[in-house]
């Protein structure tokens, strides 16, 4: 591949990790961050890249007409890949507004920069969550099951997705979906499961576990899941869909009791002690129970599969979690930490330990 690429919500957890896999994987490539700045991006995820010439940073909202045919017109992108997003689904059960904005009118933008600004691929970054619950003991659906939605955040997705899938037939445009299963790793924003947990743990406050604990999802370590992105953009079919997955389903009660472990192997914390901290908390309304999606779709057309297992990856987690404290506690102050304190604290009756 060569050209521009350009990636929005590239400051955020899987994006940021994505330019860096790009500007490392193709070297004939630019990489243009269209990055609104909210909350969960963070300028410090790439910080390291400051100064690379293949490398520019726009401030800006893929929501805004103007910004983003700015970027269109400056940059002429060959390639568009959209991480930019609203993700977490608790907050869209708050407030589905921004969700709303970002996920579907933004998408709905950059789909129209892309018609009078023609791209070589258009990347839809979207998520296994569109399908809703996966009835436990059923196979993992394929890339053409129905679309059934459970919070509003993954009915924005699932619009999204119909969005661009329209484009390309109504207007030709290049495009090709990913969607990818629930992704770890390093610079997480600690409202997401594991590094919520891995802070709430060295912080000595509970670990929050929703209803049962019984629900099941697919994990796959972050630095996988940006090369499968990376090979649907590259190798993708036009109006394709890719799953890119694990294969490797966990009830969230042993995701936590694995954070425990690991984070009792690398500290001297106390295993038995830490899982003591687990709680169930009032579950999420709407919470889906089960997501699985089959992964044989981009094993052989992309020749995509994850390698590392849930245990490796979340050692590595662990250790990054441990040697960046400082990183997680700046990103929990300031905008965060009202909504920590508002939702979690309050929601949990004040209990912190
Ligand atoms: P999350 O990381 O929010 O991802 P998603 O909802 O997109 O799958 O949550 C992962 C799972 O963990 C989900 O089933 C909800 C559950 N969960 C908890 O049990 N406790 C928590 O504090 C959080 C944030 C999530």
């Amino acid at each position: 591949m060569e050209g521009t690429i350009l990636v929005t919500g590239g400051l955020g957890f899987i994006g940021s990790h994505f330019v860096r896999h790009a500007l490392h994987r193709w070297p004939r490539c630019r990489v243009v961050n269209l990055d609104k700045m909210t909350y969960a991006a963070n300028p410090e995820n790439l910080s390291d890249l400051e100064g690379d010439p293949r490398y520019h940073l726009v401030r800006g909202d893929i929501a805004d007409w103007e910004t983003v045919e700015r970027v269109f017109r400056d940059w002429a992108p060959d390639w568009v890949a959209n991480f930019a997003a609203e993700s977490h689904v608790d907050r869209s059960i708050l407030d589905a507004h921004p969700f709303v904005r970002t996920n579907i009118e933004g998408t709905r933008v950059l789909l129209e920069a892309a018609r009078t600004h023609p791209v070589q691929r258009f990347l839809q970054v979207s998520t296994d969550e569109v399908y809703g619950d996966i009835p436990f003991g059923s196979p993992p659906v394929s890339e053409e099951a129905p679309l059934k939605p459970s919070s509003p955040y993954s009915a924005t997705k699932a619009a999204a997705d119909l969005l661009c899938l329209a484009y390309a037939r109504t207007y030709g445009i290049p495009v090709v979906i990913a969607r990818p299963c629930n992704n770890y790793g390093p610079n997480q924003f600690p409202e997401k499961l594991i590094p919520l947990v891995i802070r709430n743990a060295l912080a000595g406050e509970i670990l929050p576990l929703y209803g049962d604990g019984e629900q099941v999802r697919d994990w796959i370590y972050v630095e996988e899941a940006v090369e499968g992105i990376g090979l649907a953009l590259s190798n993708g079919r036009v109006g394709r869909i890719y799953h890119i997955c694990a294969g490797r389903e966990r009830r969230n009660r042993e995701v936590v009791e694995l954070v425990c472990e690991l984070l009792a192997k690398e500290t001297a914390a106390d295993a038995d002690q830490l899982r003591s901290r687990i709680r169930s908390v009032p579950d999420r309304p709407g919470h889906d129970r089960r997501y699985a999606t089959d992964p044989r779709r981009s094993q052989q057309e992309l020749g995509f599969t994850a390698a590392v297992s849930f245990e490796e990856g979340l050692r590595r987690t662990v250790r990054w979690y441990l040697e960046h404290r400082d990183w997680v506690e700046r990103v929990v102050t300031g905008e965060y930490s009202k909504y920590y304190d508002a939702v979690y604290r309050r929601r949990w009756g004040g209990a912190s330990r």
